[in-house]
């Protein structure tokens, strides 16, 4: 394969395709909702219709508005002035009113709108591919220039020179941590090792986080194609993409995906006719929060019990079988065809002064629009929930948002002036995280979400160490005393006491972050922990 070829292959699928072009969402959420049949009926509607020649049903990825599915969109790039349609919550009923409508007749069919804030608001970079190619169909791909990005470095680059274009971009892991990826990469470069391992986490375990999986049922090429560029730059030969069994789309389509990348010489050896050898391996974790964690989930791909161990040393310095090891999330993978394309400091003029570029959030909990969105570091929060997410359902209030998951916080309504990135979050209190997003009303019991969070991280500790084994524990029966007004001000004091004595003492992330959405909760609306402290023990404390 060289560029000629690749540049054949794109200008072959661009040229085949018919003027109109129907896009039918089938990512997890629409094929929940009945996107196979409506692909179908509108197949069949189109054939009985007589349009075949003129126009082309396609299975897409997500576009986004995921609450609206099953989605359907319209587009005529060749026919001026027109304008592209949206359809939601298209029915079996409804898709012939669709193709009548394309075939220029009058009928009365609602339609979403496009123009609405949550997608003008939307800079698509990771996304850019999302609800517009066919993630089963690496031609798809290729037309919207993919593996271009792979070629450039293999052909125009040291890999020094693409460390240092990571680096210059200003990208930052999305996998919750915000670690410069640039310096990441280097020090992986610099490690000495007979082997190098390239890993891709896929883990993605945050309750209400669905990011990684729309970017990989969406376009899983893109993602390959950032390894590819990960390991070549740091010097691997090997890469594991580690998701969750409870993804079978994802993981069918990425299956599919290698296979094809394989059969066309862009995974295997010599890439491009280069002297660059890659392949990668999928591994199937078996649904524990703490194997998204890289040192339980590098023991994991080992074949041993997925518990983290200390770090030092680090993955990039002993990390799978001992050999340095590269683990980057989905996100940030998925970032790095579009930074080598287009340049490392047009990405780095995006976002604010620490946080270059977009985030992709997950949207959901008591809010209009709840889906995927990709906006630029620095959106305020209020922008993402009022604007774009469309406000609280049925005039409701917003009361708080959390981000961050189990090891984030709850931000409150009043903060929601806030921009988006790593470091105004955690003054707050929270963190960025994966992009997981649950907005909350003025209905919802923050000592309950706190609750339900630190309920999550007992039932999810590996139990290795004490600290997060048995403090997870008593902290979730302190929230459950304090939940049913049996609890005293004693306990209160004791359950801040506690939560520090887990964050500092916990071997891991999952028991250092665990106390997070008890502290901003504390933080924030104390007041609704104190209302629950029973009248009686309040006496008793003799703190009135
Ligand atoms: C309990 C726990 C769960 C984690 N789960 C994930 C996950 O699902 N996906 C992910 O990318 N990172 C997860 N991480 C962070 C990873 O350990 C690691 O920092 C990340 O994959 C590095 O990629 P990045 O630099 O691209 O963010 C988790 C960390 C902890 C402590
Ligand atoms: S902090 Fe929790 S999850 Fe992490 S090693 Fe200790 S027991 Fe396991
Ligand atoms: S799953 Fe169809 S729009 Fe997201």
């Amino acid at each position: 394969m060289d560029l000629a070829e690749l540049q054949q292959i794109a200008q072959k699928e661009r040229a085949n395709s018919k003027p109109v072009r129907v896009r039918c969402c089938m990512a997890a959420g629409c094929l929940s909702s009945g996107a196979v049949a409506v692909k179908e009926s509108l197949e069949k509607t189109t054939a009985k219709a007589g349009l075949t020649d003129k126009v082309e049903i396609r299975g897409v990825g997500c576009m986004g508005l995921c609450c609206q599915g099953p989605l359907v969109q319209v587009d005529s790039p060749e026919v001026q002035d027109f304008a592209p349609l949206l359809y939601e919550k298209v029915t079996l009923e409804n898709t012939s009113s669709i193709v009548a409508e394309i075939n220029g007749d009058e009928v009365k069919i609602q339609r979403g709108d496009l123009n609405q804030p949550f997608f003008t608001k939307q800079l698509p970079i990771v996304l850019e591919n999302s609800g517009k190619i066919d993630p089963e169909c690496i031609e798809s791909y290729i037309a919207a220039d993919g593996y271009q990005a792979l070629y450039q470095v293999l052909r125009e680059m040291t890999p020094a020179k693409v460390v240092h274009n990571i680096t210059r971009s200003g990208l930052r892991g999305r996998g919750g941590g915000g670690y410069p990826t640039g310096v990441k990469w280097a020090t992986v470069a610099k490690a000495k090792g007979e082997r190098k391992f390239v890993i891709c986490n896929a883990d993605e375990g945050d309750p209400g986080a669905f990011m990684d999986r729309s970017v990989l049922e969406s376009d899983p090429h893109r993602v390959l194609e950032g390894m590819a560029i990960a390991a070549y730059a740091i010097g691997a030969n090997q890469g594991y993409i580690y998701i969750r069994a409870e993804y079978p789309i994802a993981i069918n389509r990425l299956q599919i995906a290698i296979r094809q990348a394989q059969r066309l010489g862009l995974l295997g050896s010599n890439i491009f006719d280069s002297h660059f050898d890659f392949k990668i391996d999928i591994r199937i974790g078996a649904g524990a929060y703490v194997c998204g964690e890289e040192t339980a989930l590098m023991a994991s791909i080992e074949g041993k019990r997925g518990t983290p161990r200390p770090r030092p040393p680090y993955p990039a310095e002993s990390g799978l079988w001992g050999f340095p090891t590269l683990i980057n999330n989905v996100e940030t993978y998925a970032n790095v065809p579009w930074i080598i394309r287009k340049g490392a400091d047009v990405f780095a003029s995006i976002g604010t002064e620490k946080s270059k570029g977009t985030k992709v959030f997950a949207l959901a909990g008591k809010i209009q629009n709840t889906g995927i969105i990709e906006v630029p570091m620095g959106t305020t929060l209020r922008q993402i929930v009022e604007e774009m997410g469309g406000g609280i359902p049925d005039g409701g209030t917003a009361k708080a948002v959390q981000t961050g998951g189990p090891s984030g916080g709850c931000i409150p309504a009043s903060a929601f002036d806030t921009p988006v990135d790593y470091e105004s979050l955690s003054q707050l209190g929270s963190i960025m995280g994966s992009g997981g997003m649950i907005v909350m009303d003025e209905t919802t019991n923050m000592v309950d979400v706190a609750r339900f969070f630190m309920e999550f991280c007992m039932d999810e500790s590996c139990g290795k160490c004490i600290p997060c084994r048995v403090g997870t524990v008593q902290l979730y029966q302190l929230l459950t005393k304090i939940r049913k007004g049996k609890a005293s001000l004693t306990d209160l004091e004791l359950l801040e006491e506690l939560c520090d004595m887990v964050k500092h003492t916990s071997l891991c992330g999952l028991g250092q972050s665990a106390p997070n959405p008890v502290f901003s909760t504390l933080r924030y609306f104390r007041d609704e922990y104190l209302a629950l402290i029973a009248p009686a023990n309040l006496i008793k404390d003799k703190k009135l």
